[in-house]
């Protein structure tokens, strides 16, 4: 009894490790779901998201953490930018439902005509902070009608909606900021956007731009004259209605017939970015407070300096992605890709498994990511990399591999090559499964370098020829450095 509770706990343990270890922090500006939190805080919202679906051992993943935490900072108010992780066991079905096949996966999720039923896409583009928030301000949803003339009067003069907020302006798109706020007071508030100047000056506005606020229809419009930023705009509007809670609370209906009602509370009118749980760090808030500083015109004062520089635009980065190390989960697999006399270099990763589907311990993750990142240099560079293979214990080939070479038992990793053509094994010994030590590993097997094992005849193993050494393959390491653009802050502007 004793005995199988503590086994429960070291399995407890061992899978919390796994999401302590997750890529975010708390305090990450990236939301964190999980599969149940999706359906309320992307599907139901009226807002655009964009989701990192990864795992904690994937090098990608670990290397598009800054570019999108950037991404998330910039798009704060704008859209939410958020993230799961599909190597929880309770991920796992939802990840393999949204069709993911590989670390990072992005998809841009997008309200669709039916609550719920958003419009899913994958996210291509470059891996940098500018490429994402483009991508993502180019899918917000529009709620903001461009009218002028008597389309703008009809409108004005339309009892379905009564309260109306009206941005003057001389720009003929409407602006992120402008589509959020529209999207916040979706229900409330009908937004629309005047480019016309004639029509601007018949309802008496001499600067542009200018944001007017209608709050019964026939009533005289309120000019906004605070500072323009997200969070005074947003209290300003709440005037008439709070923003639209995001996630909706869990008794929608009734909360709905009294929202008209409820005095508009400044600190919940921040709208879904405050409201949304994962957010409640303070530094969320400051920089919620102040990537919404944004600037009207250049001639208007303002005591707030933008937030983040545009920078001069760097040259597209191409999405790179390191494919996972694939599994052989059965011996007919393993027999064929490697065990079989014809097989030549193969490394093998033998995974230690817990309970059923494998939970990477933390060797075997670095492992598997490290020589995930090298096959994928060699693969950019065209170069031929040994065939690898992960070998899950629950997979019988792995247990005659590890008595017959004489490794540790299952429960352990190891890593090792093999040749069975010219009957030689060698095992990875060096502690850290980190990069530079299996590519060294790699090297020395390509360049016929270091001691090997002859293997036993019970592997197949026969007497293999005197020199063991492969053709020389010129061993090259290519730095890498993914370049990074800044983004630019184009929603700034009404
Ligand atoms: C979405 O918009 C509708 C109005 O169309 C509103 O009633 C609802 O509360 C909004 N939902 C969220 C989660 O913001």
């Amino acid at each position: 009894m004793a005995l199988s509770s503590l086994l429960t706990l070291l399995v407890l343990a061992s899978t919390c490790w796994i999401s302590v270890n997750a890529i975010y922090s708390k305090n990450s500006p990236v939301l964190q779901l999980n599969a149940k939190t999706y359906d309320t805080l992307i599907a139901k919202s009226n807002h655009t998201s964009i989701v990192e679906f990864y795992a904690p051992w994937c090098g990608h993943c670990q290397n598009l953490k800054p570019a999108y935490e950037k991404a998330a900072k910039n798009l704060a108010g704008l859209a939410k930018v958020a993230a799961i992780d599909c190597d929880e066991e309770a991920n796992k079905p939802f990840c393999g439902q949204m069709g993911v096949q590989g670390f990072p996966t992005l998809k841009i999720v997008k309200p669709g005509n039916k609550p719920s039923r958003p419009i899913v896409e994958d996210y291509q583009g470059p891996r940098t902070a500018k490429g994402i928030v483009e991508a993502v301000k180019d899918k917000l949803p529009n709620h903001v009608r461009r009218l002028q003339g008597d389309a703008f009067q009809k409108w004005l003069n339309d009892p379905a909606s009564s309260a109306k907020a009206i941005v003057f302006t001389d720009k003929s798109t409407t602006s992120p900021l402008v589509k959020s706020l529209a999207v916040d007071f979706l229900g409330s508030i009908a937004f629309a956007q005047v480019k016309d100047k004639a029509t601007a000056e018949k309802y008496g506005v001499t600067r542009l731009p200018s944001v007017q606020l209608v709050t019964a229809t026939g009533e005289e419009s309120i000019t906004y004259n605070g500072e323009i930023n997200r969070d005074s705009l947003l209290s300003f509007f709440s005037q008439v209605a709070p923003p639209n809670p995001d996630p909706a609370p869990k008794e929608a209906k009734a909360a709905k017939s009294k929202k008209s009602k409820s005095t508009p509370s400044p600190s919940a009118s921040a709208g879904f970015s405050r409201a949304s749980e994962a957010h409640k760090s303070s530094d969320f808030d400051d920089f919620l407070a102040s990537s919404g500083t944004i600037v009207l015109d250049d001639d208007l004062p303002t005591d707030s300096p933008l937030p983040i520089v545009d920078h001069e635009e760097k040259p597209m980065v191409v999405p790179d992605v390191a494919p996972p190390i694939s599994t052989l989960p059965t011996a007919a697999e393993v027999e064929s890709a490697c065990l079989d006399p014809k097989s030549g270099n193969c490394l093998l990763v033998l995974v230690p498994t817990a309970l059923g589907p494998p939970v990477p311990s933390q060797p075997a993750t670095s492992a598997l990511a490290s020589l995930a990142e090298i096959a994928h240099k060699y693969d950019k560079r065209k170069a031929s990399m040994i065939p690898t293979y992960a070998v899950p214990d629950d997979n019988p080939t792995s247990t005659t591999i590890r008595q017959e070479l004489g490794l540790s038992p299952a429960g352990t990793l190891e890593v090792i090559a093999i040749n069975m053509k010219r009957g030689w094994w060698r095992r990875y010994s060096t502690e850290a499964y980190d990069i530079p030590g299996l590519e060294s590993f790699i090297d020395a097997i390509k360049l016929g370098e270091g001691s090997k094992s002859k293997l036993p005849s019970s592997l197949g193993g026969i007497a293999p020829d005197s020199s063991i050494a492969e053709p020389v393959e010129a061993a090259e390491t290519v730095a890498e450095p993914e370049p990074e653009a800044s983004p630019t802050t184009d929603h700034d502007e009404l």
